[in-house]
């Protein structure tokens, strides 16, 4: 009884004289003393060692103890907690801040949501799919069957493990998921990269992004195409913009169309942009083909539809008056942030 008494003393002793200068030095006063492996639990561990008849005072004298180091802790941890008040204290407030870098967006990502919202204001809803496509939702549902001809238009990336997938060639697989949904009216925008099998060059790249839109209800007709795209021109180029179609083909479309927009560089009198045509080829549309509508199961006779996509990259090369398309994927920082305030 005597010995673990004679600890005790010992033990106030030592914590009486102890000073924290820090956080972390309380922490290490806490562990020590109060602590699951600490010395307070280790004490009272004693307990069982201590004579029947001296075991009350035992108790009371040990509970005083840890009653004591538990006001030391609390005592340490108030005067730390102060020190640093005191130390904030000193700091002048009204200094200016460090200045944090300011992020800015890719130009891509500019540019596409410029489109999205233009179509957006007109009630297009937009929607996603899948970069690594089956054969179906890329070729065969959009009325390029195994061997058609027209899959040469686009050249394509094919996934080895199964010569089903492959990295899509334009965002009109997007177009097959959503009619296959068998929610109509469809009237939805699709923005997304795509891939393409071509020679990396100032002028092509091996992806790029598109946005593509679709249109399918009762009644839709050309005129309607026509006249969400002449407002689409308006929004982006400005109202004094001119349009023309030309025919074209697309084997998911009947009749196809490409729109031109009056060169908005020189105004349509020719330089190096339009190369000296005054028209730059901004888009791909047409009529939704009745084989498209039936593959997935929407009746040509009762529905009819258009569609039209077009590249991010070359308008916005146009924008910003960017001349190597690589510029985009390369990721320099000296590029990226001279968008920093752009819109
Ligand atoms: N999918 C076509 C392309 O990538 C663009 C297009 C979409 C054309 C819809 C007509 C209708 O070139």
């Amino acid at each position: 009884m005597q010995q673990l008494l004679n600890k005790i003393e010992e033990y106030k002793k030592e914590i009486s004289s102890f000073i924290a200068s820090d956080e972390k030095q309380v922490e290490e006063f806490r562990i020590k003393w109060l602590g699951t492996k600490g010395m307070v639990k280790a004490i009272m561990g004693e307990m069982k060692n201590v004579t029947p008849e001296n075991k009350k005072e035992a108790g009371q004298v040990l509970n005083d103890f840890k009653l004591f180091v538990e006001n030391k802790y609390a005592e340490l941890k108030f005067s730390t907690d102060s020190q640093l008040t005191a130390h904030s204290s000193q700091l002048d407030l009204s200094l200016p801040g460090d200045d944090l870098p300011v992020g800015s967006r890719h130009p891509v990502t500019l540019m596409r949501n410029r489109i999205v919202s233009i179509f957006q204001r007109l009630g297009f809803a937009v929607a996603e799919g899948p970069e690594i496509e089956d054969d179906w939702h890329n070729f065969t549902a959009l009325n390029l069957p195994e061997h058609h001809p027209a899959r040469d238009m686009q050249d394509t990336f094919y996934v080895q493990q199964n010569p089903d997938w492959l990295l899509r060639t334009h965002t009109s697989n997007v177009q097959i998921r959503e009619m296959e949904k068998d929610k109509l009216p469809i009237r939805m925008i699709m923005p997304g990269r795509v891939y393409r099998n071509e020679t990396v060059s100032a002028r092509s790249h091996c992806f790029f992004h598109q946005v593509e839109g679709l249109y399918i209800d009762e009644n839709v007709s050309f005129a309607d195409l026509k006249q969400t795209l002449y407002f689409f021109v308006k929004e982006m180029y400005g109202k004094d913009v001119k349009v023309r179609f030309r025919p074209s083909y697309f084997p998911f479309t009947e009749p196809s169309a490409e729109m031109d927009v009056s060169c908005f560089i020189c105004g349509g009198e020719g330089c190096n942009v339009c190369k000296k045509t005054g028209w730059v080829e901004i888009l791909g549309c047409g009529m939704v083909h009745p084989n498209v509508l039936s593959n997935c199961n929407i009746d040509p006779e009762r529905y009819t539809g258009f569609a039209f996509g077009m590249g991010i990259e070359r308008p916005a090369m146009m924008k910003y008056g960017i001349n190597d398309i690589r510029l985009f994927s390369e990721n320099d920082v000296r590029f990226l942030k001279q968008f920093t305030s752009a819109v």
